[in-house]
């Protein structure tokens, strides 16, 4: 399916100078380069982990093993209805054995590190992931790079198996390595409906990978982007961002600083933190795992034996009585 974002129509428009009430740069939200490679600052945004400048771009990590970079912007985004593109390239060594991928967040606090591809777990907001790991040893029923994107409220965990990510409202794959040009992703976020679009042939020819009704986001989030390396390796390089607020004539404003995330259709359910501890441990045959299960057991076994004896023993006394 070939479409264009509504940004496409406007844009030119407002190149011309034509500009219409119903889009507007935010200057303060986006990122362009050439970057001053000597300079580790970046005007309203942060740096963080592995994360420098390059000259015609913003490496998060570089080709090397566990690496974890972020940057995240400074300005809360208190539009209800926006649109961010984001162009990125992402490319190694490895022909197989890369890793572990990026993601861009829309999320209430900001440069926390963690172990989703760089950032913290448990976030709350929205999160789009491209894992590009092709794990050969679990296959999937979805080819990799896989783009999927979650809403989350902080409750759950990010999981990621052969069926996509835990909680995804929708997902593609996306063909985004190694490749001569920057991969363009198009997020639009308009009266509660999130679509994203691809463009991985460099020709500006955009591709719809999904789009999700019935997704609540609050405003006063921020954005970020952040990647991670384990033990296979990528450069992952952010080239520009550049935020556009829609503002649709009419629509009044709302508030929704206070809103909790959440998506009304889920392609594929939550996994609770819990389930997915029990899952790890069931999957995991460590030696420290099978000494705790065995342990368990034993302690179980010699309770059930002290109770019994117990319970014997009174029953033996009053029979003597
Ligand atoms: C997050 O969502 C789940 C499921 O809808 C709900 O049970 C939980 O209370 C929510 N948590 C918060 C903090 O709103």
């Amino acid at each position: 399916m070939r479409t264009s974002p509504k940004f496409l129509t406007i844009f030119s428009a407002f190149l011309c100078f034509l500009t219409t009430e119903a889009i507007l740069v935010r200057q303060e939200s986006s990122l362009f380069g050439p970057y001053d490679a000597a300079n580790a600052h970046l005007a309203h945004w942060d740096l963080s982990g592995t994360a420098h400048l390059a000259e015609t771009a913003i490496r998060l990590t570089p080709d090397e093993a566990s690496a974890q970079g972020a940057i995240w912007n400074n300005y809360p985004l208190m539009s209800n209805d926006w649109e961010f593109h984001i162009q990125f390239h992402i490319h190694g060594k490895g022909v197989h054995l890369n890793g572990n991928g990026m993601a861009f967040w829309y999320a209430k606090e900001r440069l926390t590190p963690g172990h989703v591809f760089g950032s913290k777990d448990y976030f709350s907001g929205l999160g789009l992931f491209i894992d590009t790991v092709e794990n050969a040893a679990a296959p999937h029923n979805h080819r990799h790079p896989y783009l999927s994107a979650v809403v989350n409220n902080g409750s759950f965990p990010y999981h990621h198996d052969e069926q996509g990510t835990a909680g995804q409202v929708g997902g593609c794959h996306l063909q985004a390595r190694n490749l001569e040009w920057p991969t363009k992703l198009a997020i639009s976020y308009i009266s509660d409906v999130l679509t994203v679009y691809l463009d991985t042939q460099g020709t500006e020819t955009w591709t719809q990978c999904f789009r999700a009704v019935g997704v609540h986001l609050p405003t006063g989030y921020f954005l970020g982007v952040s990647a991670s390396t384990g033990e296979h390796s990528d450069n992952h390089d952010i080239v520009s961002i550049t935020t556009l607020d829609n503002i649709i004539p009419e629509k009044v404003w709302e508030d929704r600083g206070l809103l909790i995330p959440h998506a009304e259709f889920l392609e594929i359910p939550f996994v609770e933190a819990s389930a997915k501890a029990e899952a790890e441990a069931a999957g995991s045959d460590s030696l420290f795992g099978k000494i705790v299960y065995f342990g368990g057991i034993a302690v179980v076994l010699y309770l059930a034996y002290v109770i019994f004896k117990k319970y014997k023993g009174k029953k033996d006394r009053k029979h003597r009585s």
